[in-house]
């Protein structure tokens, strides 16, 4: 199935997407690789990825020639034991436009389907709407990762097309019901 996706890719057959905690060599890179995008402390950060497990939480590493170039989370959603968050998607910055962010993606899928039993992916963006919605994902209500009950400044702001005069981003043909307002988060689920 994995040489399969790689054909229809036509990305090189070098690829490979582990579990971190299989190959903990690949920490420090990783790390910095999230961290080029999204600025933390190295600790914190060393801190999550030493949380990654056989059971969610679990980080998957995109590895090129034993190379670190992407990385996504999947954790727990406390009140759906068969979905999880996809979180933290990040592409190497000078590999991006080559489809190995479509790899990593569909790569996580099979990996939920298959290893973890799961059944549906949930994640939230602010700006990759459309990268999500060529991969199958939907709009949806927003879910909550920590349990409990969302403030009012977490909810999705998505309205109904039909009441949007000048939407701030356009919809691309996969999520026909809803625009998007810029300065919010998009909850969006793909069923496996
Ligand atoms: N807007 C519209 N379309 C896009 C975008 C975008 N921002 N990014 C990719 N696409 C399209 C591509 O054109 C391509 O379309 P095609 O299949 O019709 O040719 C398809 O999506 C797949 O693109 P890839 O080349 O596989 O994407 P890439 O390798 O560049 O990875 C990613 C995409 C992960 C979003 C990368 O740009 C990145 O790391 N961005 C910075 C970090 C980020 O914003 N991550 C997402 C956070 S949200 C979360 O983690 C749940």
């Amino acid at each position: 199935m994995i040489w399969f996706i790689k054909q229809i890719l036509g990305i090189g057959m070098d690829l490979q997407v582990v579990p971190i905690h299989k190959h903990p060599q690949y920490k420090e890179q990783c790390c910095n690789l999230i961290n080029d995008e999204w600025k933390r402390s190295t600790t914190a950060r060393m801190r999550s990825l030493d949380s990654s497990c056989d059971n969610l939480p679990t980080n998957l590493i995109l590895l090129k020639e034993n190379k670190v170039i992407g990385h996504c989370k999947l954790s727990v959603i406390p009140s759906m034991r068969n979905a999880c968050f996809v979180e933290s998607v990040v592409i190497d910055k000078l590999l991006r436009g080559n489809g190995y962010g479509k790899y990593l993606m569909i790569t996580a899928e099979e990996y939920c389907r298959n290893i973890l039993k799961l059944e549906v992916i949930y994640l939230s963006t602010k700006g990759q709407e459309l990268f999500y919605s060529k991969l199958g994902y939907n709009v949806c209500p927003p879910v909550s990762i920590y349990g409990g009950s969302f403030s009012s400044e977490s909810v999705l702001q998505c309205e109904k097309i039909e009441n949007v005069t000048n939407p701030t981003f356009p919809c691309p043909p996969p999520l026909p019901k809803y625009s998007f307002t810029t300065n919010t988060k998009t909850y969006m689920k793909k069923v496996l």
